[in-house]
């Protein structure tokens, strides 16, 4: 196989899928954009959920992207070979344009030619969907990896196979398999069909004695099931899925047939340069480097439970490093959660390697160098990430001595337990469940998940009395206030950045209240720009207009905002725009009301900046 760095073959996937007629587009943030039915990007998909159900995208009918995603799912199997929380999907999509037999083609192209990836296929097997009652066996795919593989003769497949079980025909190569895991659908409902996965086998031309062979996993495990390209021994790792979407679900494992079949692919950026770069473990590419580095320094030669603890920071802090740089704080809700977690999770695992000094802030700086060429938005926000990051690190830093301590004292550690030094000390779920393994331990995760809803519920209901008689009050003045709350959120996007996003708010007819996402406090110069702005567009007199459509129509649209609709429903969009030029200034979905035209609204001054929790700042406004 070629030897590449990841820019190369960033730009190898993309250049390739150019060559076949497909538009180059960029990644989308990590944090999906007015979809709710996913805390972070988990692939390449969401945000093209819309394209996928019929709306015409810009790039056409073909495109490609290599896309940040995040998966929590996976979590616990940090450390070993393969799986990363945070990771860069490479893909190619048809949206009602070419099909199965295109797809597999290019993809075998692409992993095995020459002026490509150039793997040999005697090191490639596949899977497709075997079938069941209600959708037949994928004979299109079958037959166009039949024709690939033909025209690249491969040697017999391995005898430790059970070949009764996973021969189909006289093809070796190809492995039917059922919906467990030869079918793709992001959630109950939306666009779904059977998939083909590629497997690379790790005991091919691999040197290198650090293979998970299949005797130690059955040895490890007790598992006796033979070996098999999906058995998750470590052997076979999968390196790109092509999902053929044909059908739309509608819940309850419903399906109608989508208006037009598409192609949506996705491959593992690091598990392709692993083998690309001859390793057999997702950390030993060049991305993982300069964090390695850092902690290396400072321990030595490590054993092998150092060399677990530090896999589990590089991946944490690279995954936290992302979200920062999209515009997530840590906090104790949704996806402010899950960073909080794996950060934390990270500073624990070096403080019990003993790191010192500034070792999150080099980690984190080198994460950012590394990958700024690909993801610019990393540099530009190199302040606010590390603002972020080690306000969050110096936080836990000041309990979590405390928080060992306590948990010292345990002879056993109940849910209820787990909870108090999450609540006191801040030490999330999963350093509490290891520290716990480590002393011989168990936590029932059930008893500390029903305290953590508890009181959840109870802050929520605080919350809840805390805004009552807020956009109830349908007051004139009320609604001049409304409308100028959204052109400040478009005005504070414009000034500090898109990571800004609306985290409450609360209007009276004395001053209006907006929460928002930024890092640090605006300097003088930044809230007297916003107001500028935001003025201009009062006296610019622009239009409001409120459209009702589907939620799919408006993330198409780029519309911003809090709303929890399902596809399908009507959500209203309220849009404010310069009738001369028709330049959109803001569109948010909202409930309303709103004034008609934004001279209506009159002088905007804003009389307060604060902070409300880290991570978080409110501003406070009236207008006269
Ligand atoms: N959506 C497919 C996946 O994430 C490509 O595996």
């Amino acid at each position: 196989m070629k030897r590449l760095t990841a820019q190369q073959l960033r730009a190898a996937f993309l250049g390739f899928f150019e060559s076949k007629g497909h538009t180059v587009i960029p990644s989308a943030p990590l944090v999906p954009q007015n979809d709710p039915t996913v805390l972070f990007t988990t692939a390449g998909m969401h945000p093209l959920v819309p394209y996928l159900l019929g709306e015409n995208h810009p790039g056409g009918k073909r495109v490609v992207d290599v896309q940040k995603c995040i998966r929590t799912t996976d979590i616990d199997d940090v450390g070993d070979n393969r799986h990363l929380t945070f990771f860069e999907m490479l893909g190619n999509w048809s949206f009602g344009d070419y099909f199965k037999a295109d797809a597999i083609a290019w993809s075998f192209e692409f992993l095995t030619s020459k002026d490509w990836l150039d793997l040999d296929p005697n090191q490639l097997y596949v899977s497709v969907f075997a079938g069941d009652a209600e959708v037949a066996r994928d004979q299109e795919a079958i037959d166009a990896w039949k024709k690939a593989f033909k025209a690249h003769p491969t040697k017999p497949i391995n005898a430790e196979f059970s070949e009764d079980v996973y021969t189909f025909g006289d093809v070796k190569r190809i492995f039917p398999y059922n919906r467990d895991k030869n079918w793709w659908q992001a959630g109950d409902k939306g666009p779904a069909g059977p998939d083909t996965e590629m497997f690379i086998d790790t005991e091919g031309e691999l040197p290198g004695n650090m293979r998970v062979k299949h005797a130690h996993w059955i040895k490890l495990t007790g598992s006796s099931e033979a070996c098999h390209i999906n058995c998750d021994c470590g052997r076979f790792i999968e390196v790109w899925n092509n999902v053929f979407m044909q059908y739309n679900g509608l819940g309850g494992g419903k399906y109608e047939l989508l208006a037009q079949p598409n192609v949506d692919t996705g491959m593992g950026l690091e598990r392709v340069l692993t083998f690309s770069q001859g390793q057999n473990n997702v950390f030993d590419t060049e991305l993982f480097k300069s964090a390695f580095n850092v902690i290396f320094d400072q321990v030595g030669e490590a054993t092998n439970l150092q060399e677990d603890k530090a896999r589990i920071i590089v991946d944490h802090l690279r995954a936290s490093t992302f979200m920062a740089a999209d515009g997530v704080v840590p906090s104790n809700k949704e996806r402010g959660y899950i960073m909080r977690r794996i950060l934390r999770r990270a500073i624990v695992h070096g403080k019990m390697l003993g790191l010192k000094d500034t070792w999150v802030e080099k980690i984190v700086s080198g994460y950012i160098r590394a990958y700024s060429e690909a993801y610019p938005e990393l540099e530009q926000n190199r302040r606010n990430i590390l603002n972020v990051i080690l306000e969050e690190e110096q936080k836990f830093g000041k309990t979590l001595e405390a928080g060992l301590k306590e948990f010292r004292k345990y002879k056993e550690v109940t849910g209820t337990d787990a909870f108090n030094l999450f609540q006191s000390f801040g030490i999330p779920w999963e350093i509490t469940k290891e520290l716990a393994l480590q002393s011989g331990m168990h936590v029932n995760k059930e008893e500390f998940e029903a305290e953590f809803k508890k009181h959840q519920e109870l802050s929520r209901t605080a919350s809840a009395g805390t805004f009552k008689g807020g956009l109830s009050d349908h007051s004139e003045i009320v609604v001049r206030m409304h409308t100028a709350t959204h052109l400040l959120q478009a005005a504070l996007r414009k000034v500090l950045g898109e990571n800004v996003f609306q985290k409450g708010s609360n209007i009276t007819p004395e001053r209006l209240r907006f929460d928002f996402t930024h890092p640090e406090k605006m300097s003088a110069e930044q809230i007297t720009e916003v107001e500028k702005i935001v003025n201009e567009y009062i006296t610019r007199d622009l239009t409001v207009t409120k459209e009702i459509m589907t939620p799919d129509q408006a993330r198409t649209l780029g519309a911003i905002g809090l709303f929890g609709e399902k596809y399908g429903e009507t959500v209203s969009i309220y849009t404010i725009s310069d009738a001369k030029n028709n330049e959109v200034v803001s569109r948010e979905f909202c409930g309303g009301p709103h004034v008609s035209h934004t001279r209506e609204i009159g002088k905007f001054k804003i009389f307060k900046e604060e902070a409300v929790s880290a991570g978080v700042r409110r501003i406070k406004a009236i207008v006269e």
